[in-house]
């Protein structure tokens, strides 16, 4: 075939900037370098094992292989239902407000397919330095992305008053930050939710990183008084260390979920039965999200003050697990290749958007003994 069909989108995608960080690193492994790899923010936690108990069983119990439907098992969505009480205080309707889905890139990927009409000009705002699955599925739906730039000074929070509303169909927010671990308080969510209802847009939360904190648990979207027009995005990927198993669920305004169970069925994506039936398992126990926490708490005891101590200053908040750290001549690609040099890999700034520039993103998802080995290398190579 002489040239393939490509959708322009695509072509113009660039590379991802994390290939560049995955070929110095194997460069360096090669060179006989010991990695210890705070850049990628993948957990490498071990899945509980009742977690896996529950799926084992539930895949022998079931010997005839059938397709999960979009709307998800019952108990699934009950389990999701009860948590968000439990945790939040918020009332949602296990038959009509939650929806499960294939962990929550999926879903974040795709809901601007559900919400933007093709052509009418539709903007969907993100947030940068950020994940940037949201604006890449944005554009994929033929909308216009709108880059709102978080800065230190505003909590790593978007302006409110600097949105571009006219034209505007999603908003997107991201509690606790990646890479920032910044929480949006409460009081923000109200008010952000409030504006988006004015200006009939949609606020699609991305909670995935709430379980994982070191001050007071971070709210949710969900919390506001009035839910109409709002989304949670939520994942057992962090909270029970399950980003294998691919297993999330959206909850919230009740006719935004009837859109995705009216959309879903034709993705293919719902999480496979015996999947749910773990995730039934998972959402339903609070022990084991206690000890991740306390293991990501151990790890950031370690490494907080060594990377503070080689002249690094924390500008982030005190969630999710990520260090998000500012350098201080501003090179943050430079140490970072500085420090590969010596195994220690920490994601630039630059590499996550606009406004991440002039930091390191540190991933505390190493074990503690290697986090331990990273910051003696730290303290002693210093910036
Ligand atoms: C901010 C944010 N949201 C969502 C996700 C998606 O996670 P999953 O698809 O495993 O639920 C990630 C994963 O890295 C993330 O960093």
């Amino acid at each position: 075939m002489a040239e393939l069909p490509v959708n322009p989108l695509l072509a113009a995608q660039g590379t991802y900037p994390f290939v560049r960080l995955t070929q110095a690193k194997q460069a360096a492994a090669e060179r006989g370098i010991e990695i210890i790899d705070l850049g990628v923010g993948e957990p490498r936690e071990a899945t509980p094992a009742f977690i896996n108990e529950a799926l084992i069983a539930a895949l022998l119990a079931e010997p005839v292989s059938t397709y999960p439907l979009a709307v998800g098992l019952p108990e699934l969505r009950e389990a999701a239902a009860a948590w968000l009480h439990r945790r939040f205080g918020a009332q949602v309707d296990p038959d009509t407000e939650v929806i499960p889905t294939y962990g929550s890139k999926e879903a974040i990927f795709t809901l601007a397919q559900v919400l933007v009409a093709n052509g009418r000009g539709d903007v969907v705002a993100v947030t940068t330095p950020g994940y940037p699955v949201p604006a890449r599925g944005a554009e994929f739906a033929g909308a216009e992305v709108a880059e709102l730039t978080l800065t230190q000074e505003r909590g790593w929070l978007p302006d409110l008053d600097a949105i571009p509303w006219k034209r505007l169909a999603l908003l997107w927010i991201n509690s606790p930050g990646n890479p920032t671990g910044a929480v949006a308080p409460l009081p923000w969510l109200a008010e952000a939710a409030a504006r988006c209802r004015e200006h009939g847009v949609v606020l699609a939360s991305d909670e995935a990183y709430c379980e994982l904190y070191f001050g007071a648990p971070p709210p949710s979207a969900l919390q506001v008084g009035e839910r109409s027009g709002v989304l949670a995005f939520h994942t057992l990927s962090k909270r029970s260390s399950m980003p294998g198993h691919r297993s999330g669920f959206v909850a919230g305004d009740r006719d935004l979920v009837e859109l995705l169970r009216r959309f879903r069925p034709s993705l293919g994506t719902a999480p496979q039965a015996f999947v749910q039936r773990a995730s039934v398992a998972a959402w339903r126990e609070e022990d084991h999200v206690d000890e991740a926490r306390a293991r990501y708490a151990a790890k950031r005891d370690v490494l907080l003050p060594a990377l503070q101590a080689a002249g690094l200053e924390h500008v982030g908040g005190d969630a999710s697990f990520f260090l998000w750290m500012r350098v201080p001549d501003g090179d943050d690609e430079g140490l970072a290749t500085r420090w590969l040099e010596h195994g220690v890999v920490a994601a630039p700034g630059s590499y996550l958007g606009p406004g991440g520039e002039g930091h390191l993103r540190f991933a505390l998802v190493p074990t503690v003994k290697a986090c331990e080995r990273a910051a003696e290398l730290v303290a002693r190579l210093g910036t």
